[in-house]
């Protein structure tokens, strides 16, 4: 076969750059590191990966939401030291659940472990769970609930709260993980890339939207550990993060057709009627017209929404300084444009149905589902 491509240059000299380490050998396992200020935990943290997988080709990859403390240009400092860690640093955005998925999609190991950087998670279980992987599991879970594990690292609230929490997610979403809230455990990276368009990237509750998401298929085993206390920093769960696993549970129980963002945008909206109905029964009471005391509530009203919106809804994602008054001003537009829709809905459901109520509450959702997409679309962009 004659070809017209030009004759192939011989091959360059190889390039030392350093000591030359030859070829790197591709890892069996690796380990998925969301961090958000653990700047403190790591050296220990990787040290003691080192020490519990000697033997086995191990990366971690460390998924950064660009903590303010440096984590990221420390991991660098590591990484010069150790090719095997690495760092993908995300500005912009913040998440646990997300970090995860962008961590076990970037690893190059067929077999993914996800657990926290805080010295929290038993590390030395790593090389059985690995094993567990090769005799037909599809998850291996390290459980805090099973006989012999614990949770000594909980505050009473939070062990009550936890429990509390495993127990709706069994019973809603027939999970049958004893600790389907745990953030250590392991899968193949197959599974993950299979699942990862139905993952919420937002919550803490990354495995449990794993194991419901797949609907029973995966087979899962379980190993017990201890869950530690935490050695430096703070944790960063709080009383948001209840409220993305309620959304959770409510978002995978209708089958995704209620989102999380919706549940958030909706409650958000049904507690804007409220300080509507306030802000209206007070301008009254200074003896405005009615015209003039609706309006002030509506625009106290859509604020209300806006700003509870960008501070919860869109965390993600919040908008600040011009870009904060530019979606606020857009958000009026299209909350406006609700409304229209809201009455145009409700005019035609009452000529349909001669039904107030009926009419009243199409009427609602129709300009609540108009106000979530089009300020999803055109005010908190992207968003998924
Ligand atoms: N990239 C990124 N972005 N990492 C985060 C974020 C975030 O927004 N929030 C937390 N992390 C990291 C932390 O740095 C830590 O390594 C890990 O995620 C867990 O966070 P903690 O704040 O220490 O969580 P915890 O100890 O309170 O919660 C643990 O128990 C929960 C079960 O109740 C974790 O294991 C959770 O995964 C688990 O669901
Ligand atoms: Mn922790």
């Amino acid at each position: 076969m004659t070809s017209s491509l030009p004759p192939a240059p011989a091959p360059a000299a190889p390039v030392f750059i350093g000591a030359n380490p030859g070829p790197a050998v591709a890892p069996d396992l690796t380990v998925v590191i969301p961090t958000f200020n653990e700047r403190g935990n790591l050296e220990p943290l990787v040290a003691r990966l080192a020490h519990v997988l000697a033997g086995i080709a191990w990366e971690a990859i460390f998924v950064d939401d660009n903590s303010p403390d440096g984590t990221a240009d420390a991991l660098r400092g590591i990484g010069r030291r150790d090719p095997r860690i690495r760092c993908i640093r995300r500005v912009g955005r913040r998440g646990l659940a997300g970090a995860c998925i962008e961590g076990m999609l970037a690893a190059q190991a067929p077999v993914v472990a996800v657990m926290d950087a805080d010295l929290q998670h038993d590390e030395s279980l790593l090389p059985q769970m690995l094993e567990a992987m090769g005799t037909g599991a599809d998850v291996v879970v390290a459980t805090r609930y099973a006989p012999g594990g614990d949770a000594e690292g909980f505050s009473a609230w939070r062990g009550r709260g936890s429990r509390l929490a495993t127990t709706l997610a069994q019973r809603v979403l027939k999970v049958t993980s004893s600790d389907p809230m745990s953030g250590f455990f392991m899968l193949r990276r197959e599974t993950v890339e299979e699942l990862a368009p139905k993952l919420s990237t937002q919550g803490f509750k990354i495995l449990l939207d794993i194991l419901a998401s797949a609907r029973g298929r995966l087979k899962v085993k379980e190993l017990t550990y201890s869950f530690g206390v935490r050695q430096s920093g703070d944790s960063k769960l709080d009383n948001r993060v209840l409220m993305d696993f309620l959304g959770l549970i409510v978002s995978k129980a209708s089958g995704g057709l209620v989102s999380l963002r919706f549940l958030s945008f909706a409650t958000v909206g049904a507690a804007g009627l409220v300080v509507h109905l306030a802000a209206l029964r007070l301008g009254l009471g200074f003896a405005l017209s009615f015209l003039v005391a609706q309006t002030i509530a509506t625009l106290t009203a859509m604020t209300f929404n806006y700003v509870l919106n960008n501070l919860l809804t869109y965390r993600d994602r919040r908008l600040s300084g011009w870009a904060f008054l530019r979606g606020l001003l857009a958000f009026y537009a299209i909350c406006g444009l609700g409304a229209a829709a809201n009455v145009g809905a409700a005019e035609w459901a009452f000529y349909q149905t001669a039904q107030w109520w009926l009419a009243g509450i199409a009427g609602a959702c129709i300009g609540a589902v108009w106000n979530y997409a089009m300020s999803r679309a055109l005010v908190w962009k992207d968003a998924a």
